[in-house]
C-alpha cells in the first residue's frame, strides 16, 4: 500500500468526469482500493474517490468509522437508483478542499447499488451520514465538487481561502 497525494482545487483534473470500470473486479483495481484507504485514512478523511488521486475511474473507499473502529466500505461503478424527496443540510468539507466547511442540502436517504472489493454486485439503502457520504463522493466521479453546491461567491471565497492556505504553507516552508 502506498499514501498517494491528494488532488487540491482549483486542480483541473478535479473536473473531469470518471470511466466506469470495465469487465471485473481485479487485483489491479483492490491495490489501487488498497492505496485510497491508506491515503483517506491518513489525511483523514471519510471518503475518498480515485480522481481525488488522479486516477479517474469510477472508484470510491469510505470509513465512517462507527464505533471508533474500522469499517472500511469500496465501491466500484456505484449508482444512485433511488432517493426520496426529503433533504437534510449538513456542513461537508472535502479532501480536495481542505479546511473549508460549508452546508449542502441532499436528500436525505437513497439506494446505492455497486460492485464491493470483491466485485460482487450489493444494493444498499443509505440514511444519514452514508447517504451523505456516498452523493459526495459519487459528486466526484461527475466532477461535481460540494463547493459547486454553493454560490457562485461563496465558491470563489473558498477556492481563494485554499489557495491562499497553499501559498502560506509553501512559503512556510521555504
Ligand atoms: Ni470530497
Amino acid at each position: 500500500m502506498a499514501i498517494r497525494d491528494i488532488l487540491i482545487v482549483p486542480d483541473p483534473r478535479l473536473k473531469q468526469v470518471s470511466r466506469p470500470v470495465e469487465g471485473p473486479v481485479t487485483d489491479e483495481h483492490r491495490a489501487l482500493m488498497d492505496d485510497m484507504l491508506e491515503t483517506m485514512y491518513e489525511a483523514p478523511g471519510i471518503g475518498l474517490a480515485a480522481i481525488q488521486i488522479g486516477v479517474p475511474l469510477r472508484i470510491i473507499v469510505m470509513d465512517l468509522q462507527e464505533n471508533d473502529e474500522k469499517n472500511p466500505r469500496y465501491f466500484v461503478n456505484p449508482e444512485i437508483i433511488d432517493t426520496i424527496e426529503d433533504t437534510q443540510p449538513y456542513e461537508e468539507g472535502c479532501l480536495s478542499v481542505p479546511d473549508i466547511f460549508e452546508e449542502v442540502e441532499r436528500p436525505a436517504e437513497c439506494t446505492v447499488r455497486y460492485l464491493d472489493y470483491q466485485g460482487e454486485p450489493v444494493e444498499e439503502r443509505a440514511e444519514d451520514l452514508f447517504a451523505i457520504c456516498i452523493q459526495h463522493e459519487m459528486d466526484h466521479l461527475e466532477g461535481t465538487l460540494f463547493i459547486d453546491h454553493l454560490s457562485r461567491l461563496k465558491r470563489q471565497r473558498a477556492i481563494d481561502k485554499v489557495r491562499k492556505a497553499k501559498r502560506l504553507k509553501a512559503a512556510n516552508a521555504a
